[in-house]
């Protein structure tokens, strides 16, 4: 199963989709790693792992479509049989969702269908939520939306503000993402 994985900044969540390649609990050809951010420190852990990079800076673009279609493009060239988006923080056209559908998958930061966009972990905490968590999903034309694949929950302690929360849901993220991707191979096995 050949996948592109898709990066905007830190790439922690990328780099647990490596970890889990690496120690064969995936298998998995990661083809490349693409960001749209000259800057993401991901790109050269991915490149030290052997990994090929590029970058597709949506600052060099006019409008979002163009710049959908160029990182498409780039896409397609490794054939993918899943685009993995793992902390990519731009909103994509229909047509890009489209040409991709049922191949793209995401990470959020919430308990879908709650807390869609972004400042997740503020908003649980001011909702009074006592849990909270991440979840895999599919990518539809709407935002934070489509089929969930996978969910992981962690609880909500009185005296968490949104870092320490962020923090205990990113070590599930990076549980749930390797996962989530583990269920799809399997599926696309049978
Ligand atoms: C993660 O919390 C992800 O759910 C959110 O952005 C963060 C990206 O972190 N969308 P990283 O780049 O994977 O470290």
């Amino acid at each position: 199963t050949r996948l592109v994985i898709l990066i905007s900044g830190r790439g922690s969540n990328m780099r647990s989709i490596i970890a889990a390649a690496e120690q064969g609990e995936l298998n998995i050809d990661i083809a490349a790693v693409l960001s749209n951010r000259p800057d993401a420190a991901g790109l050269q852990f991915a490149h030290d792992a052997g990994i090929s990079t590029a970058v597709i800076d949506h600052k060099l673009f006019e409008s979002r479509e163009s710049f959908d279609k160029a990182m498409a493009a780039e896409i397609d060239r490794y054939q993918p049989d899943f685009v993995i988006l793992a902390g990519f923080m731009r909103i994509l056209t229909a047509e890009f969702v489209d040409h991709f559908a049922g191949r793209l998958i995401n990470i959020h930061p919430s308990l879908l269908p709650k807390f869609k966009g972004l400042h997740t972990h503020q908003r649980a905490i001011e909702a009074g939520e006592k849990e909270h968590g991440a979840s895999v999903h599919f990518v539809t034309a709407e935002l934070d939306d489509g089929p969930v694949i996978l969910q992981a929950k962690v609880p909500v302690l009185t005296d968490d503000d949104a870092d320490t929360l962020a923090a205990r849901v990113l070590e599930q993220e990076h549980l749930l993402y390797p996962a989530a991707i583990k269920k799809l191979v399997t599926q696309q096995a049978d």
